[in-house]
């Protein structure tokens, strides 16, 4: 049976909740469970996905097997599939860049990440020795730097590229064109979870819209207690993920908000919520004779499977662009499946367009 074999950039609490996914689904009939938008892509299973190389930079994971790893301090997904395979894959070391951010240091050993002191790979090289074919990039928010080092290894290793992070390489005209160049498919940027607050927004401001009601003020403010949200309390490093956000919002509108009037972005670390994350919506606008409407709504959430099961869709589209030849930005993906792609949609018209390239899954 056909295979996609993948490498992972970050093994954090996404890549863990991806790992247990791809073997949960192994033993499970898609049709009767819960959690997957496609039971095949490209004649994909999500079992069919195979992980042949993993980097990371935390001393508690580094030199570790794969399914030791994704359970290791600080990550805190949820336990859903604690029995893993033996993968044969020991996570690299990565070069750290700008991965870390200063203010961990402050925070306990299992919260926050440790660097660890081993030299770092040479990422294109190992990308190439395991004949990865699709990079997915979890590294923390404010990554520039180093989310950048394993698009250029991408380049060149010859590998497409899942970019779950809100560092803009798929909506970047100039990495766009490099990829397109390449001829190495590129999905992104900063992954739409399943059911996470930005679709809920988005959807919701679709709504009024469409019914006539104009949107006066709204705001989305997110609370979590896993890593990435400890990592987005450094204000520098949260700019790119409240423009992401903000943006994706605000591509659903007819006219724009006034920067004043609309405030989307993580907002508290709240360590005892682990990957738990709340969302709280509020929205206030006008309907029929102008009159006041408002709209307050809490969202719920585990964090890290809740975007596993979009990314396990981008791998399987990775592959099919690949098959058939496409490369640079996939703009029906990215529109269904990233915050920021270079080609907003409203949704509906996104999820159509992504029917259209997966077809019947086979
Ligand atoms: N629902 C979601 O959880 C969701 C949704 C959208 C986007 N994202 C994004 O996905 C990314 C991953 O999220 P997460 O919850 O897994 O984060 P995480 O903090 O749990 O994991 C990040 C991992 O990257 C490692 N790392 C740091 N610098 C590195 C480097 N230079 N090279 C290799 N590894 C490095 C860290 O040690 C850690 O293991 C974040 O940018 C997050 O914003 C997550």
């Amino acid at each position: 049976m056909s295979r996609v074999r993948i490498a992972l950039a970050g093994v954090g609490s996404c890549a863990s909740a991806l790992v247990q996914g791809i073997e949960y689904y192994r033993h499970r009939d898609a049709a009767a469970h819960a959690g997957l938008m496609h039971a095949r892509i490209a004649g994909l299973a999500p079992a069919d996905v195979e992980v042949v190389a993993a980097f990371d930079v935390d001393r508690r994971k580094v030199g570790r097997p794969l399914e030791e790893a994704v359970f290791a301090a600080p990550n805190r997904a949820r336990v859903f599939q604690a029995k893993l395979p033996v993968s044969g894959v020991q996570v690299s070391m990565g070069p750290i860049l700008d991965g870390i951010a200063g203010h961990m240091a402050d925070h306990p050993e299992d919260e926050a990440f440790r660097a660890d002191s081993a030299p770092p790979v040479d990422v294109a090289s190992v990308l190439a020795e395991s004949r990865a074919e699709v990079l997915v990039c979890y590294l923390p928010v404010g990554s520039e730097r180093a989310v950048r080092h394993y698009a250029e290894a991408c380049l060149a290793a010859g590998v497409a590229m899942v970019n779950c992070v809100p560092v803009f390489l798929a909506s970047d005209p100039d990495w766009a064109e490099r990829f397109r160049a390449a001829g190495l498919p590129l999905i992104g940027d900063d992954v739409k979870s399943q059911v996470g607050a930005t679709i809920v927004h988005r959807a919701l401001a679709r709504l009024f819209a469409d019914r006539g009601v104009a949107l006066d003020r709204t705001y989305q403010l997110n609370t979590g207690g896993n890593t990435d949200f400890l990592n987005m309390l450094e204000r520098s490093r949260l700019a790119s993920k409240k423009r992401s956000k903000t943006e994706s919002v605000q591509s659903q509108l007819d006219a724009r908000l006034d920067d004043a009037d609309i405030h989307v972005g993580p907002s508290d670390y709240v360590s005892w919520q682990g990957d738990n994350k709340v969302a709280f919506i509020r929205m206030e606008g006008r309907g029929f004779g102008e009159l006041p409407i408002e709209l307050e709504l809490r969202l719920s959430v585990q964090d890290s499977p809740n975007s596993a099961g979009v990314v396990i869709d981008a791998i399987r589209c990775a592959r099919l662009a690949r098959q058939r030849g496409l490369a640079g930005p996939i703009d029906a993906a990215c529109a269904w499946l990233m915050k920021s792609p270079p080609v907003q949609m409203r949704d509906e018209e996104a999820r159509r367009a992504l029917e259209a390239l997966v077809g019947d899954g086979a």
